[in-house]
């Protein structure tokens, strides 16, 4: 699915370099579901930002379905991206002159999905998240872990094969935390899609199969996790 070869970015502020990814190589096959951990300024957003196309490298390579990604011109990247990649932001990115589903339908217009299409797709997703009821709402008419059930359920109506997720439970509590990691796992049990999540909680990280922790921007220590069966309580997702 993917494929990183000596990868590096670096950014100049000044006359100051920061390695924030320094010569990382790794590989993720299709229908994984892994987690990239780590202390704070490691570089696990910038490496989910250069898998998921937003950000170039400095140098090295990213192979996605076996495409280098610094071969394709820029519509082509966004064409990519819009077709394969769902990414949940770590600071949601949502647009505040719209509404939660019309936040969520946004990846749907772009895929030229019809307005009554896209409506119904887009309230599936925020009732996979819990979120039915607060379907016109702005997003700043909710709290922090509603919106990030927004970013979430926006990243996932496209059935992207790729699912990239900043911390995507930072502002959730447990109970939520749980069902979120539950839909994920179900969504990649059934449908087969790639799941890459950055996080903080080892909750999290311990419910994924692969746990990939950075250092300082190159790969600490990469290890299968066994499978775990998982027991939420009940939260505001229902069931
Ligand atoms: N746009 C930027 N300009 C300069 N430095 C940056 C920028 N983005 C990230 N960094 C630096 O790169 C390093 C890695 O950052 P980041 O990928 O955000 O880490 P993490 O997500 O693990 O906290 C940090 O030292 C951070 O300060
Ligand atoms: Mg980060």
């Amino acid at each position: 699915m993917i494929k990183i070869e000596n990868l590096s970015k670096i950014y100049r502020v000044g006359d100051i370099e920061i390695k924030a990814i320094n010569d990382l190589s790794m590989t993720i096959e299709k229908g994984e579901f892994l987690s990239i951990v780590g202390p704070s300024g490691s570089g696990k957003t910038t490496l989910l930002h250069l898998m998921g196309c937003l950000d170039v490298p400095t140098s090295g390579r990213i192979f996605i379905d076996e495409v280098e990604v610094s071969s394709l011109s820029p519509s082509e990247v966004t064409r990519l991206r819009r077709e394969k990649i769902g990414f949940v932001f770590q600071e949601f990115n949502l647009l505040p002159v719209l509404n939660a589903v019309e936040n969520v339908e946004l990846p749907l217009r772009y895929q030229r999905v019809s307005g009554r299409e896209r409506r119904r797709r887009a309230l599936e997703a925020l009732s996979r998240v819990g979120l039915e009821n607060r379907a016109y709402n702005r997003p700043t008419q909710l709290s922090g872990g509603e919106q990030q059930r927004v970013a979430i359920a926006r990243a996932l109506v496209t059935q992207p094969v790729l699912v990239l997720a900043d911390e995507p439970t930072g502002e959730l509590d447990t109970a939520n935390t749980c069902k979120v990691i539950e839909l994920m796992r179900d969504l990649n049990r059934e449908t087969g899609q790639t799941f890459a999540i950055v996080t903080h909680n080892p909750m999290v990280a311990d419910y994924t199969r692969r746990i990939v922790t950075l250092r300082d921007g190159s790969i600490y220590s990469d290890q299968a996790v066994e499978e775990k069966e998982l027991a939420c309580e009940d939260g505001d997702l229902g069931i």
